[in-house]
């Protein structure tokens, strides 16, 4: 800290710049000023290609004003702008006190709007292609580093425009979701399945509920497992459970990977999807246009219109 409370690298920034325009006049001044008058136009005895030869001429006019107006500019900026250690310069401008400004006329610009659109009804909003525009916009700020741009996800990160929830689709539910996040706990099965062997059956019972060839002896020891183990979350006919985010396992869509080494990798290993909350990050204005963005994205709104 001493580094900023000692007054040396105040004078480091100081000397060397206002010194540099110092003497950047002065070998102004004294180039213009060097050539007696006796002397002008004469040769200067160096000769180039046989016949090129230097005369010493003052320097043009225009060139050394040139010079002069950048002096002035930079003495000018520095009186008017930071520039000269901590002195603020006389406009006290900064780049936060400009930001501020700019999210000032931005809120003033867009605050109606938001307005207008936190009172519709979900659904409403969602209907309107100005709404979905600015929730495009806010989507790919926001979400598109988990969600993917296109709201198509990624493995362990779940596709918004399949109209397959894991937490429910409802507009509320999807507002519910942005604002105060997600968390899906999948507990770690492979100690109480009797490891790799008893996984791999229940496994194959897994894949029996959406209709995958499966080994039937198999998917039948790992169906006594599964309704023990599994159905308080999946469901007796997998289902799933919206409430705990637990996921449909008979849709053949998968979160985690639908390889059979996946599968036996999520239920040995447990999974824990995270979604951050939005509610103080964001605001309720912009999570209500989000909200409406993601469930025109699952009911094809979007899709109609381009
Ligand atoms: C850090 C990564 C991350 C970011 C950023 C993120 N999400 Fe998510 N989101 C997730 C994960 C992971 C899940 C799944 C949670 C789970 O597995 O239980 C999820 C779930 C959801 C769901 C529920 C889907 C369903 O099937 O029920 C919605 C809706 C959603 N996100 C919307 C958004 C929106 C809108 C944004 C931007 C404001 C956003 N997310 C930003 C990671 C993220
Ligand atoms: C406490 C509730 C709970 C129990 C019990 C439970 N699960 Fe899960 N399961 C979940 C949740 C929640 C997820 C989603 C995790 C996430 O979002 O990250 C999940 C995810 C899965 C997935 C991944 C699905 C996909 O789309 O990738 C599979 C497979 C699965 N569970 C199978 C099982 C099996 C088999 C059992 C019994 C041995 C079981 N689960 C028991 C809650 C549970």
């Amino acid at each position: 800290m001493a580094d900023f409370t000692s007054s040396f690298w105040n004078w480091f920034i100081i000397i060397p710049t206002v010194g540099g325009i110092i003497a950047c006049f002065l070998l102004i001044r004294w180039l213009s000023t060097a050539i007696k008058p006796e002397d002008e136009g004469k040769e200067m005895d160096h000769v180039w290609d046989g016949d090129l030869v230097e005369l010493n001429n003052p320097l043009p006019r225009w060139w050394l004003n040139m010079f002069y107006i950048t002096l002035y500019f930079s003495i000018g900026y520095l009186a008017l702008y930071p520039g000269l250690g901590t002195f603020k310069g006389l406009l006290e401008w900064t780049s936060t006190g400009q930001y501020e400004r700019e999210i000032d006329i931005a809120d003033a610009k867009y605050g109606p709007l938001f307005k207008k659109f936190q009172e519709m009804p979900i659904v409403a909003v969602a209907a309107d292609p100005e709404a979905r525009r600015m929730g495009e916009r806010l989507f790919v700020n926001y979400c598109a580093t988990c969600h993917g741009s296109d709201a198509r996800g990624a493995r362990g990160f779940p596709n918004l425009r399949d109209n397959d929830w894991l937490y429910g689709g409802d507009p509320d539910v999807i507002q519910q979701t942005i604002l105060e996040g997600r968390n899906g706990v999948m507990p770690a099965w492979a100690d109480a399945l009797g490891g790799d062997a008893g996984v791999a059956d229940v496994t194959e019972f897994v894949f029996s509920l959406s209709g995958r060839d499966v080994d039937q002896a198999a998917a039948a020891r790992g169906g006594e497992k599964y309704q023990m183990l599994c159905v308080a979350c999946h469901g007796a006919d997998g289902t799933g459970n919206q409430a705990l985010g637990a996921p449909n396992l008979a849709d053949s869509i998968w979160l985690y990977g639908g390889s059979s080494k996946q599968v036996m990798e999520t239920i040995a290993k447990g999974r824990i999807g995270v979604m951050p909350p939005h509610r103080d990050f964001l605001g309720e204005d912009k999570v209500h246009l989000l909200a409406a963005y993601v469930y025109s994205l699952s009911t094809g709104q979007e899709a109609l219109e381009e």
